[in-house]
C-alpha cells in the first residue's frame, strides 16, 4: 500500500487532466443493452431498466461527459417505479409511450416528444400508463457533478409510493 500524500505542488495541481474522448452509442447497441437488462432477474424497484451511457474517459465520475450522465429508461407496460429522491437533477425526454411522473406529490402526465425537468432532491416516481406498450425515457442527469463533489446521495420514499396532491396539466 502506498503512503497517502498530504501535500502537492502548484505544478501537480495545475497539470491538465486527460481529455474527454468523443463517443457514440448506436441505436442498435442501446436497444440490445436495454433488452439484455430487461431479462436481468434483479431489477431495481425504483428504476426498472436503465441503461446509462458511460464514457470511459470520464473515469470514476461515471459520466457521458464529465458533468452529465445520459441514459435510457425502459418502463414496462403498467410499471410503476418506487418513489425516491437524489441530489442530482435531471431532464427527461419521452422517446416513446405515455405515462406520468409524480414529483413531490405533483402528477405530471407525459407523452412521446414531451420534456420534463426534475429538480434535485425531489421525490419522484415514473409510471407507464399504457397497459400494452412500453415507455422509453431519455434521462440526462448532472450525476457526475455530484459524484465529483462527493455529495451524491439518494433516499427512498417510505411506503414506496407518494400520494398525489396535485395534477399538473
Ligand atoms: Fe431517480
Amino acid at each position: 500500500m502506498t503512503e497517502a500524500r498530504k501535500f502537492i505542488t502548484y505544478l501537480d495541481a495545475m497539470t491538465p487532466p486527460s481529455r474527454i474522448q468523443p463517443m457514440k452509442w448506436s441505436r442498435e447497441e442501446i436497444y440490445a443493452e436495454l433488452e439484455r437488462l430487461r431479462q436481468h432477474p434483479k431489477k431495481d424497484p425504483r428504476a426498472g431498466t436503465i441503461v446509462s451511457l458511460y464514457n470511459p474517459s470520464t473515469g470514476n465520475l461515471l459520466g457521458t461527459t464529465p458533468s452529465i450522465l445520459a441514459g435510457f429508461q425502459w418502463i414496462e407496460p403498467g410499471e410503476h417505479g418506487q418513489a425516491h429522491k437524489h441530489t442530482f437533477a435531471g431532464i427527461y425526454y419521452v422517446v416513446r409511450g405515455r405515462g406520468y411522473t409524480i414529483v413531490d406529490g405533483k402528477k405530471i402526465e407525459w407523452k412521446e416528444g414531451d420534456v420534463l425537468a426534475l429538480p434535485p432532491w425531489s421525490f419522484h416516481e415514473n409510471v407507464n400508463a399504457d397497459p400494452a406498450e412500453p415507455a422509453i425515457l431519455l434521462g440526462v442527469f448532472d450525476l457526475p457533478l455530484m459524484m465529483g463533489l462527493r455529495i451524491l446521495l439518494e433516499e427512498e420514499f417510505k411506503g414506496g409510493y407518494q400520494p398525489v396532491v396535485e395534477v399538473v396539466p
